[in-house]
């Protein structure tokens, strides 16, 4: 049986309470566990790996930018800007990595996972935090019990 380490544990502390916004959210703490989980050792074999994932991850990490700042827009959240000037550097602060780590340049895919994980933990539990509560405040309930930001949640939403 393969042991799996949880470099990240998805915590209460991290939802919002949107279901579309924590299933990203567990997606990118699930990412960070599962590239935490590929570290052997072995260049070769890291730098196969992360090869095969790398497009994939950012792409998933740009899909969830966007799906936020969709929804920001939308309900004319005030910290859109600031917000998306976070989103804009992470992802060139993650391409430079991505290139020093394919140019053999000191990082590791330990290192490089690490800083993953510290940027997220970071980023959800200080930066998404500040839309948590407004998210919420606008979205409304569904018969299930799950919030959901609707268009008419969205035609109503006031700063
Ligand atoms: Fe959940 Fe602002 O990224």
């Amino acid at each position: 049986m393969v042991v799996k380490t949880e470099l990240i544990t998805w915590s209460n502390k991290f939802a919002c309470g949107i279901k579309l916004i924590d299933d990203q959210h567990k997606e990118l703490v699930e990412l960070v566990n599962e590239m935490f989980n590929h570290v052997t050792g072995n260049d070769l074999q890291e730098h196969n790996y992360f090869n095969r994932v790398i497009n994939d991850a950012v792409s998933y990490v740009k899909t969830h930018f966007a799906t936020e700042e969709k929804l920001m827009l939308a309900t004319k959240f005030e910290g859109y800007a600031e917000h998306k000037k976070e989103h804009d550097s992470f992802v060139l602060a993650v391409v430079e990595n991505i290139n020093d780590y394919k140019a053999g340049k000191r990082l590791t895919l330990s290192t490089f996972t690490r800083f993953l994980k510290d940027w997220v933990l970071s980023h959800i539990a200080l930066v998404d935090k500040k839309y948590f509560e407004y998210f919420k405040k606008v979205a409304t309930r569904k018969e299930d019990g799950r919030l959901s930001i609707s268009s008419e949640d969205v035609a109503s939403a006031k700063m």
